[in-house]
C-alpha cells in the first residue's frame, strides 16, 4: 500500500502557474515528484540499518529546477538524448530541430518535457501527469499527446510512459534521475558497483552520436556484465567516466536491465524496463557549481544515471530499433526502479 499527498511546490514566474508536489509514501521508500518536467525531487531509501537517505541529486525549491542545470529528475521527451544535426526526416520530409548541445539536438531541444508544467491526477498509489505537445513544439511533427504514470508498490518505483501522435513523429521519453545511493551530497560513486545486461554497446564520435557499429562489449571497458567496482573500473581503463548507450537484452516484454549495489549502505538498486537501451551517464559534466539540497555540491562522478530509452540517433539509423510512432498507434513503456538492501 502506498499513500499519496499533495502540496504546492512553487510559483512560476510571472504568473507562469503553480507546481505542485506529490509525495508517494510505502513502508519502503517515500519518494517526491513534481508538476514540473514530472520532476523526481527526492527519493528516501533505507539501509541495512533501516536509516533513510535522500538517494536523487536535486534541488529544494523550484527556482534550482528553472536555473540552467542538467535535468536533475525529469521527464525527457520527445526524444530523449541526441539527434545528430537536430535533422531527420519521416516519409521523405525533412525536420529541423532546436540545437541546444551543438552540434546536434539533445533531449527533446530548448524546452523538452523537463521544462513545462504538466497536468497532474492523483491516484491510489501514485500520480498520473499528462499534456499536449503541440504540433510543431521544437521542431517536431505531429501533436503529441503524452501521460506519464509514477506508482510505488513495496519497495519499486514504477513509471509509465504512453503517448499517441497525430502524424508520425519519433518518441522516445525516460526519466533523468542521478542516483547516488551513499546518499545525495556524497562526493561520489566510485565505491558502487554496477552491473548491466547488455553484451553491445554503441561507441560514439566525439560529439556523442553513436557511429553506427553495434560493437560487442566482450574485452572491453564496456563489459558490465559481472559487477564491476566503478572507481576502480574507470581508473583501470583509463576512462573519464560512461556516458553510453547500453544495447539491452530482452524483447518488448518487461526485462533485466541494472543493478548497482552500494555495500557500506547495503542499498541496491534494480532496474527493469520494456525498453531496447539504457544510457548510462556517470555524471562527468557535473562540475560543483550548482548548490543542491541540504548544501550539497555535486562534483564529476557524484551521481550516475541510468536513462533506459529508445538508441540515441535512431531516427537517422535504420538499424536501431524503430522510433516513430504513427497515428493510431500507441507508445507504451515502463521502467522498474526496485529498491533493496543486501
Ligand atoms: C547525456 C549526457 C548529458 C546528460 C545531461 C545524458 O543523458 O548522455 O551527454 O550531458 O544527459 O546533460
Amino acid at each position: 500500500m502506498a499513500s499519496v499527498t499533495r502540496a504546492v511546490f512553487g510559483e512560476l514566474p510571472s504568473g507562469g502557474g503553480t507546481v505542485e508536489k506529490f509525495q508517494l509514501q510505502s513502508d519502503l521508500l517515500r519518494v517526491d515528484i513534481i508538476s514540473w518536467g514530472c520532476t523526481i525531487t527526492a527519493l528516501e531509501v533505507k539501509d541495512r540499518q533501516g536509516r533513510a537517505s535522500d538517494v536523487v541529486l536535486g534541488f529544494a525549491e523550484l527556482e534550482g529546477y528553472l536555473q540552467k542545470q542538467p535535468y536533475f529528475g525529469a521527464v525527457i521527451g520527445r526524444v530523449a538524448n541526441r539527434i545528430a544535426k537536430g535533422t531527420f526526416k519521416v516519409d521523405g520530409k525533412e525536420y529541423h530541430l532546436a540545437i541546444n548541445k551543438e552540434p546536434n539536438s539533445l533531449h527533446g531541444g530548448v524546452r523538452g518535457f523537463d521544462k513545462v508544467l504538466w497536468t497532474p491526477r492523483v491516484l491510489s498509489n501514485g500520480v498520473q501527469f499528462s499534456r499536449v505537445s503541440p504540433d510543431g513544439e521544437e521542431g517536431y511533427p505531429g501533436e503529441l499527446k503524452v501521460w506519464v504514470t509514477y506508482t510505488l508498490d513495496g519497495g519499486e518505483l514504477v513509471v509509465n510512459y504512453r503517448a499517441q501522435a497525430s502524424q508520425a513523429t519519433p518518441v522516445n521519453l525516460t526519466n533523468h534521475s542521478y542516483f547516488n545511493l551513499a546518499g545525495q551530497g556524497s562526493p561520489n560513486i566510485y565505491d558502487h558497483e554496477v552491473t548491466i545486461e547488455a553484451d553491445t554497446y554503441l561507441p560514439v564520435d566525439e560529439t556523442l552520436i553513436p557511429i553506427g557499429e553495434v560493437a560487442p562489449v566482450q574485452g572491453t571497458a564496456f563489459d558490465l556484465r559481472k559487477p564491476v567496482e566503478l572507481g576502480k573500473h574507470l581508473q583501470d581503463f583509463q576512462l573519464n567516466g560512461f556516458d553510453h548507450n547500453f544495447c539491452l537484452k530482452g524483447s518488448k516484454e518487461k526485462h533485466f536491465c541494472a543493478r548497482v549495489h552500494h555495500a557500506a549502505s547495503g542499498r541496491v538498486l534494480e532496474v527493469y524496463t520494456t525498453q531496447p537501451g539504457v544510457q548510462f551517464y556517470t555524471g562527468n559534466f557535473l562540475d560543483g557549481t550548482l548548490k543542491g539540497k541540504n548544501g550539497a555540491v555535486y562534483p564529476k562522478h557524484s551521481g550516475f544515471c541510468l536513462e533506459t530509452q529508445n538508441w540515441p540517433d535512431a531516427v537517422n539509423q535504420p538499424h536501431f530499433p524503430p522510433v516513430l510512432l504513427r497515428p493510431g498507434e500507441e507508445y507504451d513503456h515502463t521502467t522498474w526502479f526496485k529498491f533493496s538492501v543486501a
